[in-house]
């Protein structure tokens, strides 16, 4: 059975966000060509995860074994957050741009989501890259929506594009490698012309296709082993 772990950031209601809609549209489509899958909600758009602080990082680099009570609760969001992940084969990120990048919604869940001992290893044996991830062989989906528009790489706007880039980095996180993250973008949402319109429906007719073909794929994988 294969497990969705469907991420939401926008701060906007359901009513007026372009990436919730686009979130809504891939699950649907999997479920239905898949109905055995699970789908797991985090929202951290409208449920914003609090700000890590500096009892959190000293919870987060003592040794389990040495923890005390404070500490674990401290963690134990982190804990419920990463478990989520674990236990995913797919995660489906609705980001929309906010100044550039991501929302701080989604920042504040990948700074929970990267953690010592649970989604990444450190060890300076390893010469000038120490850390390692511990998770592997997932993918990602990323359902993203800009006002503007050129954040691909050889657009006008891909210098000030950090919000493709940050994804990127912190994959590894997640046990995603690069070429297992799927990107989908509407552009132009502010200028609400015919190239926003253009632009969402490419975005619906890509976003169901990929549902449809992951779930596919996977579905096959699964009978393989099963
Ligand atoms: C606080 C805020 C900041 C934004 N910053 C940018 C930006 O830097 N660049 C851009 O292209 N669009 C920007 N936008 C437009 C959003 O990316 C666009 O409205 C998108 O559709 C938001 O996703 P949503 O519809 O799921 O809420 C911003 C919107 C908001 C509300």
């Amino acid at each position: 059975m294969t497990t969705l772990l469907r991420i939401d950031s926008s701060a906007q209601l359901a009513s007026r966000s372009l990436t919730r809609w686009l979130t809504g549209l891939f699950v649907d489509e999997f479920r239905r060509v898949d109905p055995f899958s699970r789908v797991t909600i985090r929202d951290v758009g409208h449920e914003p995860v609090p700000a890590i602080d500096h009892r959190f990082i000293e919870a987060a680099f003592t040794p389990e074994s040495s923890r005390e009570d404070w500490m674990r609760q401290r963690l134990a969001l982190s804990d419920q957050l990463i478990d989520e992940v674990i236990a995913a084969d797919i995660l489906v990120m609705g980001v929309p741009m906010y100044n550039y990048g991501l929302p701080t919604a989604l920042k504040g869940w990948i700074d929970h989501v990267a953690r010592i001992g649970r989604t990444f290893s450190f060890d300076l044996a390893r010469g000038d890259t120490p850390i390692e991830p511990i998770l592997h062989g997932k993918r990602l989906v990323v359902l993203s929506s800009r006002g503007e528009f050129g954040f691909h790489p050889r657009g006008m706007r891909a210098p000030m594009n950090t919000l493709d880039p940050a994804i990127s980095a912190c994959a590894h996180y997640f046990g995603v490698r690069q070429s297992d993250i799927m990107t989908i973008a509407i552009e132009y949402q502010e200028f609400k012309d015919h190239r926003h319109t253009h632009s969402v429906e490419k975005a619906e007719a890509a976003t169901i296709k990929l549902a449809r073909d992951l779930a596919a794929e996977h579905s096959i994988v699964q009978a393989g082993v099963e």
